[in-house]
């Protein structure tokens, strides 16, 4: 039985209605960045090669042709900066070299030169909002006097209350706890406070000072020299504060709680003038006339609605902004409809590329998110005694949601593991939790087990120690039961295996241009589907990508099956599977 209930099943051939065109093709000459599909390495997890069980630099560089064969444009490596890794390198104490647990500057490079040789980009991470504590400004900060210009590299202020004892606002981290801390004066005697939107360790830095964003320009250009094609720009929304530091009562996760509410540290003006500046300094590595030596920025803001968002990727600013809300959007096809529309709407009007995601090293990962009944805020960790989500649904669901989001033009980032339909660990004892959000929320309101689930070691080999991440069977997190099976090796090669699913989504979408392609809602899109069209710029090729997230199996119209995220039963589209489908020539124009 088909769904007539909402009576929009039928062959669309029999009773063509014009498209409802949603965003037009680009020149299928555009630059990289604009449909590229990045897949996020996070370095201490993809490869280890010297068996200490933390990945490393000569690790990845070991394993870059894997990405070759996935078939992906570039690689993002989450930080390998010198750090004491009390978040995981997202605390950097030299920006200009790399941690040993990682390797050398001169690893760096070699890994840079090998993945241009194999044909893929690399961009890197920039932390720019705090540093580490250990960073040689914050020592320097704190042996000076208050008012002075190695204070002034961080946000210093006199506590509140007779004795200084008050923190100066009630602003609280990110990850739980207050977003103050009070440092001895040098002489041993209570002195300032300083600002910390994350942990303790991770002083903010102020971008109000010229000093510091002179700093940050020669960053970039160290890294830019050493040939990254581009910077995911951490924590983008968070630079600029306030200067009035009022008291706020939002929470620390939306940057605008209310429609005109923005937070005091979140999404300011300010931010965007940084933006303007590193822009005109990456312009300057573009050799005129060859596009694909264009650098890019990568902005992480957490930013509300996607106008807001779409700011950061205005012509003078950055190329491309994860756009969360789509990551955030719960297994429903109004929902996914409805950010997909908004997000062609925003970033068309400023001429910028959407940039899907469905996970990252932040986020449980989409293959058990999507099995998790959400109720608030985004799930942020599970634990042996939460509810233990179905991983086969969440699976399921993860490949449908890959290969809705690898037809939509625009570019994707891919996390590491996904490919493989990882799923997060979900049993974690806590003594191994490393994140700062489960110390500091620990027998709190607040209480969050945190990220360490989405950032086990991947797995290589089903039958090696440490399912083949490293060369012993050490792994600085537990690897779950359920990774022996899903290993690389147990899927290479195997058809309908999620590593096939992806290899070949992402073979079909670079050999047609999908990132370019213009999007229409198809007549078959309706309260339980999700159907529209990819149609390439000179529209000889029409594909319609649809998901089923109703009960009952859906037809569809007259065309060729290319890919599908699971069998289908009788032609038909079961439940919680995606199909792309060509539809014959001519159609849908
Ligand atoms: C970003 C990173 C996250 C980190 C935080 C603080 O959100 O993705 O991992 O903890 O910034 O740097
Ligand atoms: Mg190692």
């Amino acid at each position: 039985m088909t769904c007539a209930a909402y009576g929009k099943v039928g062959r669309v051939t029999d009773a063509p209605t014009l498209p409802d065109l949603v965003h037009p093709a680009n020149s299928p000459d555009s630059p990289w960045w604009r449909d590229a599909v990045i897949y996020q390495i996070y370095p201490r997890s993809w490869s280890d090669s010297d068996g200490d069980g933390i990945g490393d630099l000569p690790g990845i560089t070991a394993r870059l042709p894997y990405l070759r064969d996935l078939g992906v444009d570039a690689v993002w490596l989450s930080p390998f900066y010198v750090s004491p890794m009390n978040d995981a390198g997202y605390d950097v104490a030299d920006y200009r070299d790399i941690d040993p647990r990682f390797g050398t500057l001169h690893d760096a490079e070699v890994l840079i030169d090998t993945a241009h040789a194999l044909g893929l980009k690399v961009l890197v991470d920039l932390v720019p909002n705090h540093t580490s504590s250990e960073h040689e400004w914050f020592r320097a900060a704190l042996a000076a006097e208050p008012g002075s210009p190695e204070r002034a590299r961080y946000i210093f202020r006199d506590g509140a209350g007779p004795h200084g004892d008050l923190p100066p606002n009630n602003w609280r981290s990110v990850f739980g706890g207050r977003g103050w801390s009070r440092v001895p004066d040098p002489d041993g005697t209570p002195g300032q406070w300083y600002l910390h939107i994350f942990d303790t360790t991770q002083p903010d830095v102020n971008w109000e000072n010229e000093e510091v964003r002179a700093e940050y320009d020669d960053i970039l250009r160290f890294w830019l020299d050493r040939g990254v094609d581009g910077f995911r720009v951490d924590v983008a929304h968070g630079l600029v504060k306030d200067q009035t530091f009022p008291d706020t009562t939002g929470s620390m996760h939306t940057a605008e709680n209310a429609p005109g509410h923005r937070m005091p540290m979140w999404d300011q003006d300010g931010v965007h003038d940084i933006y303007r500046r590193w822009r005109r300094i990456l312009d300057e590595y573009t050799v005129p006339g060859d596009p694909d030596s264009e650098r890019i920025l990568c902005a992480e803001a957490w930013v509300q609605p996607e106008e807001a968002l779409a700011r950061y990727v205005r012509p003078d600013e950055m190329h491309q902004a994860f756009n969360f809300e789509f990551l955030d959007t719960r297994w429903d096809p109004a929902g996914y409809r409805h950010v997909i529309t908004e997000s062609y709407r925003s970033n068309d009007a400023v001429g910028a590329p959407t940039t899907w995601v469905l996970s990252n090293h932040d986020v449980l990962r989409h293959a058990t998110r999507l099995a998790v009944v959400q109720e608030g805020y985004r799930p942020n960790g599970i634990g042996a005694d939460d509810p233990q989500p179905d991983p086969e649904l969440g699976l399921r669901r993860a490949r449908a949601a890959t290969t809705m989001m690898l037809a939509l033009p625009g570019g994707a980032y891919v996390y590491q593991g996904e490919e493989l339909g990882l799923p997060e660990h979900t049993t974690m004892p806590d003594e191994w939790r490393q994140d700062p959000i489960f110390h500091r929320t620990k027998g709190t309101d607040e209480f969050a087990l945190g990220r360490d689930g989405c950032r086990v070691p991947m797995a290589w080999a089903k039958d090696e120690p440490s399912l083949g991440f490293g060369p012993s069977a050490k792994t600085w997190l537990p690897q779950p039961e359920a990774y022996a099976a899903l290993a690389v090796d147990q899927q290479d090669g195997v058809p309908g295996s999620t590593l096939s699913l992806y290899r070949d989504l992402l073979a079909y979408r670079r050999k047609h241009r999908f990132g370019h392609g213009a999007l229409a809602w198809h007549e078959l899109d309706g309260p339980e589907t999700l159907a529209f069209t990819n149609t390439s710029g000179d529209g000889t090729r029409t594909v319609l990508c649809l998901t089923n997230f109703g009960d009952e199996p859906v037809s569809l119209p007259d065309g060729d099956v290319i890919i599908s995220s699971g069998p289908l039963d009788d032609g038909r589209v079961p439940t919680d599977i995606t199909v792309w489908l060509r539809l014959p020539t001519g159609h849908d124009r």
